[in-house]
Formats: structure tokens, C-alpha cells, sequence
């Protein structure tokens, strides 16, 4: 009320003194209109006003270009009707200012309502960026800042690395491996058929278990752990597990019958009754054991099961049929099954699984968490009893501190049956890099990702894609610096190797 009486006040004595209402200067009722309408933002529409100052910081090698570059700057406000101000004898205060360590030492400020400061900043964009334990995943495409993500920090720590050949899958999991054995405790294991992580793996002093007919270290397919909760009975899990080994081995589309399926079953423990009894090491049965149980059965079908084993037990694939002679120190450990051919393949990959599985209930006693990476994970998922166990121990990982990570360029085989779907809906955790297009829609619409989103896994480049980090969806980019000891480790390319020779 007083302001309103003293302008009506001024307006009054300006006309006695002879001046017209319309001869203000124009400059005048602009700034005078402008200060009325930032007054009334203010009051009605809930906007704030914020001091603020922008800083743009000039860098170059040679002070011509610098020159050049702060002209280029200044032609770019100008052409916005802004004018940029050289900071002339306060170079240090604005490198500081412009530095993120929330410290303004500039006093040239502009008053802004939060609408125009909000342009300055983009509040659109979603970031992941946590403290404590957390690893690189890349920059933002859209923002640039790091992302940075703690996986433990999930519901569900289970992760995904999806991408067509060549999209940088196997890359990705190297890098977080790399980091995780660097900012973590966790224990970390990794399956490994196509033998590309053992550099890495040798480089940070781990142990690689090289698994192929004539390697002399071996792991025993019928390990059994007895770290199991009072409410499980680690025979249910082991009998699965042999299970879907002796499906791998019998083959056929059909999988197993139900009466195989009880042969194998009651062999399974009766195999383990003397081991129960008197756990020591050298009592642990191998497959030569089950084997001659399935053969001591009366069923005609035992001796089917018999004969399929028995390749395995003293034909040309016994790999599988000696007691584990490796004992696991280190905190990584990369078993590399390149030279099991191609059905043998498959049981490595399952073996090698289930003992892994039985290093995270080790870990639970001692409160560590346990890492397993799982390349070409597709291959597990093609028959229906091994899809089933892996879909079992992956659910089982979670709760006891595991955190598996599959890769697989195969996006079909992990839905085909809602068994393996499991596996995808239960991955808080995704890493999607470039698609190919019949994948794409189907990603789509199982994870409901918009077109847009679509653009960034569509002919992407290697290390670009989208991170799926529980409900947060963000765009990545990670170039890794080629001419780093890391990027040595990490890649696979022919040229860059050639050149390493
Ligand atoms: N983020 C990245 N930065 C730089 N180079 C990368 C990046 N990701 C991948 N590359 C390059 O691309 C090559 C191929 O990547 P990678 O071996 O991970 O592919 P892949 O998706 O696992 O393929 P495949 O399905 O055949 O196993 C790497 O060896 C590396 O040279
Ligand atoms: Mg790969």
C-alpha cells in the first residue's frame, strides 16, 4: 500500500512539473514493466530468485589458440544477446570458482528466477551416482557426468550383459571386474569359454584353471558342500545338479524320462552315504562311482544312463573323473573351458557353476560376497534341465551374497520358456549395448523402454548403450584410453594384439 501511495505521489508531482506519462524514456517503462512481472513471478507463481554466476572456462596449449577460443566463446553469447566479461586479474579465482568444489571467489552475480536458472542446469536429466563402494559404468551420453553404481545396493544384485557380436559384452565385464577386485573384498569368479579373461586375471595376481582334456588340473563334478542352512539339504540341490548334468549327457530333445530321472536320484544318494557319514576329502565319490551304481540297478533304464556315462568315466571325455586337485587361494579365479569341445562345453560350464556355488556358502560364513561372470551364458539355457538349474542357483545366489552376471548375445534364449524369463525379470541390473533389430523389440516391450531409448542400443558403437540400474535408465558412453596397460589387458581386437606382439 505505501509503495503503491509513493509512486502515485511521484506520478503526481511529475505532472504538476509539467511531464507527460508517455514521454518516459522508453528504456525506462521496459525495466519498469520487466521488474513488475519478476515482482509477480515471485508472488504468484512460486518462483525463487537465485544469485548466480556463470563462469565459462577457456582452455588451450598455446595462448593464439586460447585467444581464439575465448573469441569463438564470446561471438556465441553474443549471438544470444549475452555478453562474457574476461575475467582480466582474477584468472585464479574464476579457475577456482569453476572447479566443483562449491566455492564461488566471483562477485559479478545476476539475479535469476528459478525457470531461467533451470536452463543453466539440466534437471531433466536422470544421474547414477553413488559414494562409497560403488564402480564405473561409463559418462552419461547426456549429461557427462561419471556413473557411478554400487550393484549391492539392489533388491536384486543379478546383472545382464546384452550386445550383439563385437558390441563390447566381454570388454564391459573385464572393466568392472577390473574395478571391482580393486575398490571391493568381494571374491570374484569368472566361467570363461572363450579364454579371454586370463591376461586380466594373471595381471592382478589371480589363478587361471586352465579345464581341458590335457590340462592335469581337475575339478570334481560331485563336490558337495555341507555349509548349507539347517533348512536345505544339500542333496536336493546335488541331486538337481546331476541331473542336468546327466541330461547334458544323454541328450536328445526329449530330456530326461521320469523313471531316468529316479534311477539317477536314488544312485545320488546312495553315493553319498559313506561321505555323509565320514566327510573327509579322499571319501568324496567321483563319476566312476555313479557309474557303477547305475549299473548295479535293476531298471533297464540304468543301464541306458549307465552307457551314456560311461564315455565320461573311462572313455575320451573323463576330464570330469578325478577328485578336485586345485585348491582356490586367490581372490580371482578364471576358469578357462576354450578346449573342452563343444557338448563338453556345456558340462564345464555347469561344473564349474555348481562349484563356484559352492564357494559363495563358504563365503556366507564369512560374510563376503562373491562375485561369478558367466560368458555365454546362452549356452546353459538351450536344454531344459540345465536352464532349470542355472535359473535355480541364480535364484539362490541372491540370498546368499552372490552376484552372478551372465553375457550373452542371444536375447531369444532368455525367454524362451518363463522359466529363463526369471532370469531377466529378476536382473536388477542390465548393461544393454548395441541390439540387433529383431532383439530390440523385444527388449522393448519385456522392459518397457521408449523409442527414444531404443536410439541409443540402435547401431551404437562399441562401450554405448543404456544401463538398466534398478528403476533408473541412463544412457552410456564409455571410451576406454587405448593407450593404457589396462586397455592391453582388456582387449581382444586382432589389430590391437598383432601390435602387442
Ligand atoms: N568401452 C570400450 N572402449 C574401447 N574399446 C572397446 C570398448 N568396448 C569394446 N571395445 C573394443 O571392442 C572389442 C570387442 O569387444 P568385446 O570382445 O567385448 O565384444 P563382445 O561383445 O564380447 O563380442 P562377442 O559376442 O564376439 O564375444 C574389444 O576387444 C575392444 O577392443
Ligand atoms: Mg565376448
Amino acid at each position: 500500500m505505501r509503495q503503491g501511495g509513493t509512486s502515485l505521489l511521484y506520478q503526481k508531482r511529475a505532472v504538476r512539473a509539467g511531464y507527460d506519462m508517455d514521454i518516459l524514456p522508453s528504456d525506462l517503462a521496459t525495466y519498469g514493466a520487466e521488474a513488475k512481472t519478476l515482482l509477480e513471478d515471485l508472488q504468484s507463481r512460486n518462483e525463487r530468485m537465485f544469485l548466480v554466476t556463470m563462469l565459462v572456462m577457456n582452455t588451450a596449449e598455446t595462448r593464439q589458440k586460447l585467444e581464439n577460443n575465448v573469441f569463438q566463446a564470446a561471438g556465441i553469447a553474443q549471438k544470444y544477446n549475452c555478453a562474457l566479461r574476461r575475467l582480466d586479474y582474477q584468472q585464479e579465482q574464476g579457475l577456482m570458482s569453476s572447479l566443483p568444489l562449491g566455492l564461488n571467489q566471483i562477485a559479478i552475480q545476476r539475479g535469476l528466477t528459478t525457470s531461467s536458472t533451470a536452463i543453466f542446469v539440466p534437471f531433466t536429466t536422470q544421474e547414477l551416482f553413488m559414494q562409497g563402494e560403488a564402480l564405473y559404468y561409463g559418462l552419461n551420453a547426456l549429461s557427462n557426468n561419471l556413473i557411478l553404481a554400487d550393484r549391492k545396493r539392489l533388491k536384486n544384485p543379478n546383472g545382464l550383459i546384452l550386445g550383439t557380436p563385437g558390441s563390447g559384452k566381454s570388454f564391459a565385464a573385464k572393466r568392472e571386474i577390473a574395478n571391482a577386485f580393486l575398490v571391493t573384498m568381494d571374491d570374484i569368479s569368472i566361467i570363461d569359454p572363450e579364454d579371454e579373461y586370463s591376461p586380466l586375471v594373471r595381471r592382478l595376481g589371480g589363478q587361471v584353471i586352465d579345464i581341458s582334456p590335457t590340462s592335469d588340473q581337475y575339478i570334481n563334478p560331485m563336490d558337495l558342500t555341507l555349509n548349507y542352512s539347517e533348512d536345505d539339504n544339500p542333496l536336493t540341490l546335488k541331486s538337481d545338479f546331476i541331473l542336468s548334468l546327466m541330461e547334458l549327457i544323454v541328450g536328445g530333445k526329449a530330456g530326461l524320462e521320469p523313471v531316468e530321472k529316479t534311477v539317477i536320484d536314488r544312485c545320488v544318494h546312495m553315493v553319498y552315504r559313506d561321505y555323509l557319514q565320514d566327510p573327509k576329502p579322499e571319501k568324496m565319490p567321483v563319476l566312476g562311482d555313479l557309474h557303477a551304481l547305475l549299473c548295479q540297478q535293476p531298471e533297464p533304464e540304468a543301464q541306458r544312463l549307465a552307457t551314456a556315462l560311461e564315455i565320461y568315466v573311462s572313455g575320451s571325455l573323463n576330464v570330469f573323473n578325478h577328485r578336485t586337485n586345485v585348491k582356490i587361494n586367490s581372490r580371482i579365479v578364471c576358469y578357462v573351458i576354450k578346449k573342452l569341445g563343444k557338448q563338453l562345453k556345456k558340462f564345464g560350464m555347469q561344473v564349474v557353476q555348481d562349484q563356484v556355488w559352492g564357494r559363495v556358502t563358504e563365503n556366507r560364513e564369512a560374510r563376503k560376497s562373491t562375485r561369478l561372470y558367466v560368458d555365454e551364458l546362452h549356452l546353459l539355457l538351450r536344454e531344459e534341465q540345465t536352464a532349470a538349474y542355472t535359473v535355480e542357483i541364480w535364484k539362490r545366489f541372491r540370498k546368499w551374497g552372490g552376484i552372478p552376471t551372465g553375457i550373452t548375445q542371444n536375447v531369444k534364449d532368455l525367454l524362451s520358456s518363463r522359466e529363463i524369463e526369471n532370469i531377466l525379470e529378476n536382473s536388477d541390473f542390465i548393461y544393454m549395448l548395441n541390439q540387433a533389430g529383431g532383439d530390440r523389440q523385444i527388449l522393448a516391450r519385456q522392459l518397457n523402454i521408449s523409442p527414444h531409448q531404443l536410439s541409443y542400443v540402435t547401431n551404437a558403437n562399441a562401450g554405448e548403450g543404456l544401463l538398466f540400474y534398478g528403476n533408473v535408465i541412463i544412457p552410456f558412453v564409455d571410451r576406454f584410453p587405448k593407450d593404457t596397460e589396462l586397455y592391453r589387458l582388456l582387449t581382444t581386437r586382432p589389430e590391437d594384439l598383432a601390435e602387442q606382439q
